[in-house]
C-alpha cells in the first residue's frame, strides 16, 4: 500500500504542498492552506488490458445543435452568450450574501415556464425557499425544490430518462460524497462532487447550474477550484452596503467574456437594470467636487470605482491624512508630486480619500484619479460625471501609460460614460495599444499632471 503522507491544500486554488505554511505560494493567499485526508493518487487498472480503439470524426456533424434555452432574464442570458446550451455546466461564484440564490430561484422559475427545472438547495429549508419565492413573485412557478446534500442521493434522483432539464445545486459546498473522507467544502470534497454532477449533466443533457460562496478566510473551498472543470464561470460581485450587482462571465465555452449584467436588488428580489449607467451615475448624487471615476482592472476584470476626495483647511499642526481603500503612501507621492511638480501645496490642508463601495485599489493606475480628485476637491469644481480616469503618475509629475487602456475604455463605454482621461502615449508593449483609438470615448490626452491644474482651473 502507498504510504499516506498529509496532504495540505490551498482552499482558494487548490495548490498542494507537503508542509503547512501560511500563505499560498500558488495563488498568494494568506491562511488558506488545510489539511486534508490524503487520497490514493496512483492511477489504477492501467498495468492490464489493453484500451480501445477510439473513433474520430468530423467537426461538421449532421445532427443541429440544441437550442439555446432563455431564462427570461435578459441580463443573464446574454453574460451567457445568449442563453443556456443544454449539458452545459454553470458555476455562479460570489461573496456570501452577494444574491446568488435569488438570482438563481428566479432564472429557475422564468425557465420553469418552458422547461423542467430542480432547485436542490443545501442551505435553506424548503420553507425558507418558499419565502423567498414568494417574495419574489414566483410562488406558483413549477420548480420542482428539494433540500439534500448528499451526492448519492442527488445523484440516484437525477438520473433517469425524467431528468429534470435544469438543475440549480446550491450551493456546491455543501454538498458532499461520502466515501470521501474530508469534510463538506474542502477542496477534495467540492471538486469530486462537481465532477459527478458534471458528468450526470453531460450524460443526460440537462443545464447545471453550480452556486459557489467566495470566501477570504479559506474555511471552505472557493469556486476557483472548480473554474477548470465547468463550462460557464459566472461572478456575481457587488457591495453590500449598495444596491446595484454585476454579474459578469470569466469564462464561457460558449460565448463572449467581456459581458456583464447589471442588477438591482431590491424588495422583490434582483431587477435589470436596462441602462447601468443612470444607476452609477446616481449613486454619485451628480456633479460633486472631488469625486472621481476610475477605470480599473481587478485582476483581468475591469471595474469602475468612485474615488472620492476631500481637501479641507486643517487647524493642526501636522494635517491629517486619512485613505480608505488605497495605499497611503501612494496618496502622500501624489501630493509631493502635485506640490513639487505642479505648485498645488496642500500641506496646510487635511487630505481625506476613499474609494467608494468598499474596495481596496492596489494599482499604481489609479494615480491619475485620485489626482483629479484631490485637485477637483481643492478648486471646487466637479469632475465631468460621465468621465472616466485612470493613469500612473511618475515623480516628475509625468502621467504614465498603463496595461489594459482598451478594456478600460471599452468597460467605461459599456456602462454608459461618455469621457476619459488617459495618458497620452499609448504604451509599447503587446496588446496595450491604448490611446483611446476607435473607442466611442471622447478621449482627453494628459502628458503631465499640470494638464489636470489647467482642466479643474476656476475661470
Ligand atoms: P441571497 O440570494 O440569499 O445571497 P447568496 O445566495 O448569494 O448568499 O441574497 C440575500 C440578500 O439579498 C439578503 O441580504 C437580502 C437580499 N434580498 C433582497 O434585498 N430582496 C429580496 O427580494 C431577496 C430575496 C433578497
Ligand atoms: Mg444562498
Amino acid at each position: 500500500m502507498a504510504k499516506v503522507s498529509p496532504r495540505f491544500v490551498c482552499q482558494d486554488c487548490g495548490a498542494v504542498t507537503t508542509r503547512w505554511v501560511g500563505k499560498c505560494e500558488s495563488c498568494g493567499a494568506w491562511n488558506s492552506i488545510a489539511e486534508e485526508a490524503a487520497r490514493e493518487e496512483v492511477p489504477k487498472g492501467l498495468s492490464g488490458g489493453k484500451g480501445k480503439r477510439i473513433e474520430f470524426v468530423g467537426l461538421e456533424g449532421s445532427s443541429a445543435p440544441l437550442p439555446r434555452m432563455a431564462t427570461g432574464i435578459g441580463e443573464l442570458d446574454r453574460v451567457c452568450g445568449g442563453g443556456l446550451v443544454p449539458g452545459s455546466c454553470l458555476l455562479v461564484g460570489g461573496d456570501p450574501g452577494i444574491g446568488k440564490s435569488t438570482l438563481l430561484l428566479q432564472a429557475a422559475a422564468g425557465l420553469s415556464a418552458k422547461e423542467a427545472v430542480a432547485y436542490i438547495s443545501g442551505e435553506e429549508a424548503v420553507d425558507q425557499v418558499r419565502m423567498r419565492a414568494g417574495r419574489l413573485g414566483h410562488a406558483k412557478a413549477r420548480v420542482a425544490l428539494a433540500t439534500a446534500t448528499s451526492l448519492r442521493d442527488i445523484l440516484a434522483s437525477l438520473d433517469g430518462p425524467e431528468a429534470p432539464r435544469v438543475v440549480v445545486i446550491d450551493s456546491i459546498q455543501t454538498v458532499y460524497a461520502d466515501n470521501i473522507e474530508s469534510a463538506p467544502g474542502t477542496v477534495s470534497q467540492v471538486r469530486a462532487c462537481a465532477a459527478e454532477l458534471i458528468r450526470l449533466a453531460k450524460r443526460r443533457g440537462f443545464v447545471l447550474f453550480l452556486v459557489g460562496h467566495v470566501t477570504k478566510d479559506g474555511q471552505i473551498a472557493g469556486p476557483r477550484v472548480l473554474e477548470h472543470m465547468v463550462d460557464t464561470v459566472l461572478y456575481f460581485e457587488g457591495d453590500r452596503g449598495h444596491q446595484f450587482r454585476i454579474l459578469r462571465a470569466v469564462k464561457n465555452r460558449f460565448g463572449a467574456t467581456d459581458e456583464i449584467g447589471v442588477f438591482e436588488m431590491t424588495d422583490k428580489g434582483l431587477a435589470e437594470v436596462a441602462n447601468p449607467s443612470a444607476l452609477f451615475l446616481a449613486e454619485r448624487r451628480g456633479n460633486v467636487s472631488g469625486s472621481c471615476v476610475f477605470a480599473g482592472m481587478e485582476g483581468t476584470r475591469p471595474m469602475l470605482v468612485e474615488i472620492q476626495a476631500l481637501v479641507a483647511p486643517s487647524s493642526l499642526s501636522s494635517p491629517r491624512r486619512a485613505v480608505v481603500g488605497w495605499d497611503t503612501n501612494r496618496l502622500s507621492m501624489v501630493l509631493a508630486v502635485l506640490d513639487a511638480r505642479c505648485g498645488l501645496a496642500l500641506s496646510g490642508n487635511d487630505v481625506y480619500l476613499n474609494v467608494a463601495g468598499g474596495l481596496r485599489i492596489a494599482e499604481p493606475a489609479a494615480d491619475l484619479a485620485v489626482a483629479a480628485a484631490l485637485v477637483s476637491s481643492a478648486s471646487d469644481v466637479p469632475v465631468a460625471a460621465d468621465m472616466v480616469v485612470f493613469g500612473e503618475i511618475g515623480l516628475s509629475g509625468e502621467v504614465r501609460a498603463v496595461a489594459q487602456a482598451d478594456t478600460r475604455l471599452k468597460e467605461a463605454a459599456k456602462l454608459g460614460f461618455a469621457q476619459a482621461l488617459v495618458p497620452a502615449r499609448p504604451r509599447k508593449d503587446k496588446g496595450g495599444a491604448g490611446g483611446g483609438a476607435g473607442s466611442p470615448l471622447a478621449i482627453r490626452s494628459i502628458g503631465h499632471l499640470q494638464d489636470v491644474l489647467e482642466l479643474f482651473r476656476r475661470d
